[in-house]
């Protein structure tokens, strides 16, 4: 048994993504959306064990309150100070880990296998909780030149110190200066929001950007952002931020229901069609 614990949480995927692998590879087990409030986030937390749950995943915004709870976190997390997994150890005591992070590597590597991150600069947008967990992953795969392009300048700078590693040349980068730090770039991520629906668009100019740099989103509703729609059309390979939710959930399922799953062209249409769904109710 195990769950998403977050605070709304009608609108994760997860229960979806985990109930598919259960029905598919005929696991006798469940995973069930847990909406719970700040306030009672460490009492469910510690219930977990006696409730018979493996573990959970943690969602906005009870991340970083799930890091000062469990008893133990794996270094990811540590350096993160951020939960999104956490396990039950068979002594009852609780694991925090952060998988984020190696979902968007793992996202990368599955959609574009030849893609290397010390291949060239890496042009990140943002500098909130999402740039926090996917700098580091591309810095331990060997990214040697990041740029963080963010609205706020001061957000940008601050994330560089805190991330500053001796090998890798980590910059902020006003956005009026995106389309310089584009210009030798090998891979752009969007990690804000803009681009979601419901928000504005991730206005940048891409025409510095050479046709062979890998552009990817870590937004996937829509699944083809406008970002990654202008990438496309001018010839730049593109990696929708869909797989990069499915991966990340990938260690959970195999603490919790001791199979490895795969990740599937089923498995992700399915996942739209109920993210179309959701939208259908919710307008
Ligand atoms: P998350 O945890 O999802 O990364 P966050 O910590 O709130 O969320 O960070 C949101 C990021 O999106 C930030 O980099 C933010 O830029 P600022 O630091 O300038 O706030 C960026 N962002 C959000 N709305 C934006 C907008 N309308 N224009 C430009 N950047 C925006």
């Amino acid at each position: 048994m195990a769950g998403v614990v977050g605070w709304p949480v009608e609108h994760s995927l997860s229960p979806r993504l985990h109930n598919y692998w259960l029905e598919q590879y005929v696991i006798d087990g469940a995973y069930v959306p847990l909406p719970v409030k700040r306030e009672n986030l460490e009492f469910v937390l510690r219930a977990l064990p006696r409730m018979g749950f493996a573990g959970c995943n943690v969602t906005v915004p009870h991340k970083e309150t799930a890091a000062r709870v469990v008893d133990h976190l794996t270094p990811q997390a540590k350096r993160l100070g951020a939960v999104n997994t956490v396990i039950v150890r068979d002594d009852g005591s609780l694991e925090g880990r952060n998988t984020d992070g190696y979902g968007f590597i793992q996202n990368l590597m599955a959609a574009s296998p030849d893609w290397q991150a010390g291949s060239g600069p890496a042009v990140v947008f943002g500098a909130g909780g999402a740039a926090r967990s996917i700098v580091p992953a591309l810095m331990e795969e060997g990214a040697q030149d990041i740029r963080i392009v963010n609205r706020t300048l001061q957000k940008a700078e601050k994330l560089c110190k805190d991330l500053a590693m001796d090998r890798v040349a980590l910059r902020p980068c006003p956005f009026e200066m995106a389309p310089d730090a584009l210009e030798d770039a090998a891979l752009v991520v969007n990690t804000t929001a803009l681009g979601m629906t419901g928000y504005p668009q991730l206005n940048v100019d891409l025409d510095t950007l050479p046709v062979n740099a890998l552009v990817t989103d870590i937004v996937y509703n829509p699944l083809i952002t406008s970002l990654l729609e202008r990438a496309e059309k001018r010839g730049n390979r593109i990696v929708d931020g869909l797989g990069m939710l499915i991966h990340q959930a990938r260690p959970g399922f195999n603490a919790w229901f001791g199979r490895e799953p795969e990740v599937t062209r089923d498995l992700k249409s399915y996942l739209l069609g109920t993210l179309n769904n959701k939208q259908k109710e919710a307008s």
